[in-house]
């Protein structure tokens, strides 16, 4: 009697460290797969901590004539309103070496301060060495809202 009550206390002994065990190692797996998933498909466009695809502001943030610097695909973007019928959404980030142009509201132009790139209204090099445009992106007004979305 007293060898089948040890056989089976050691039987269940057995079973709870074979759990123990168990879990102990899907925590392992999970803490190296996890972190390898992240590095080969990394979160895109966060904004304190959440996903961003579009955003929608009120268009009396941006006047008509000026710009506002907005964040958008977690990156600086440039939201311009040039006209009553237009707005244009700009990415922030020169082409050059990626710094973040700044709104010229006097000439009507964005301008990189690093190495005086300049850009138009629409993205376009005006001067300096940016090799390319400023990326764009969808921007529409809806209601007293600007949309601004992936292109
Ligand atoms: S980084 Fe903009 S001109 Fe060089």
């Amino acid at each position: 009697m007293t060898t089948e009550i040890l056989e089976a206390v050691s039987n269940a002994r057995r079973r709870f460290l074979s759990a123990v065990l168990a879990l102990f190692s899907l925590i392992s797996v999970i803490g190296v797969v996890y972190p390898v998933g992240l590095f080969l498909w990394p979160h895109r466009k966060k904004v304190g901590g959440v996903a961003v695809r579009s955003i929608k502001i009120s268009i009396l943030e941006v006047p008509i004539g000026e710009a506002k610097f907005v964040r958008f695909l977690n990156k600086a973007a440039v939201i311009i309103h040039p006209n009553e019928q237009e707005v244009l959404a700009l990415s922030a980030i020169c082409t050059h070496l990626g710094c973040v142009v700044k709104w010229n509201g006097g000439k009507k132009e964005l301008d990189c301060p690093c190495h005086g790139g300049r850009f138009d209204i629409r993205g376009n090099v005006l001067s300096g060495p940016p090799p390319a445009p400023l990326a764009s992106y969808k921007a529409r007004v809806e209601d007293e809202y600007i949309v601004i979305e992936e292109a």
